[in-house]
């Protein structure tokens, strides 16, 4: 797998660094409040995991598997439930845990999708993020780390299912993909 990789983008350490400091504010805004950690499966489970430990008040937890745009392009921007939540988000805050966020689209139709479940609040943590491949404005209110354009992989991020388990995030070698 190491031979797959281009380079190191964010090493495992400045990415813990990130999740300590994302789960400290996490922690100190939410005090006192009923606060539901929402994941975005798949790659979402990996910054979730590491953040909820990073986070020092209750909080309850559950995941969510949307399908990216259906059958069509990434442009249409259609997002399906695949797996919903079992959790009842009602009167609580939420937080949308998503590992990047790219053209936004994902995000945008599942906070307005969980808005009509009635929270007191929905708000976003996203452990990367690239502004420049954005198509609506939406920012995530605990970023992480800011990306440029490269495909990315690790800390949960694929390529055709794999890599997720690597540590750090890190760009593919271009003779990866140009075997697929
Ligand atoms: C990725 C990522 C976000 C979404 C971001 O998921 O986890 O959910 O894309 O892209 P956007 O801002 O352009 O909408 P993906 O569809 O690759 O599914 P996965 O997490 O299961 O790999």
């Amino acid at each position: 797998m190491q031979r797959d990789i281009e380079e190191v983008l964010v090493s495992r350490e400045t990415i813990s660094e990130m999740v300590r400091t994302l789960g400290k504010r996490i922690s100190e805004d939410y005090e006192g409040q009923e606060l539901v950690l929402i994941g975005v499966l798949k790659g979402g489970f990996v910054f979730l995991a590491d953040l909820m430990r990073e986070i020092t008040i209750p909080v309850d937890m559950d995941l969510i598997s949307v399908s990216s745009y259906g059958a069509q392009t990434r442009s249409s921007g259609v997002v399906r439930i695949i797996k919903d939540i079992d959790i009842t988000i009602t009167n609580k805050h939420v937080l949308i845990v998503e590992d990047i966020v790219d053209t936004g689209l994902t995000l945008k139709h599942l906070k307005e999708l969980l808005s009509t479940r009635g929270p007191a609040s929905i708000k976003v943590a996203a452990a990367f993020d690239k502004p420049s491949r954005r198509k609506v404005e939406i920012e995530a209110e605990y970023k992480g780390i800011v990306i440029p354009d490269k495909f990315v992989i690790g800390y949960g991020l694929d390529y055709a299912g794999k890599y997720r388990n690597l540590p750090d995030l890190c760009t593919l070698s271009p003779k990866v993909y140009s075997k697929a």
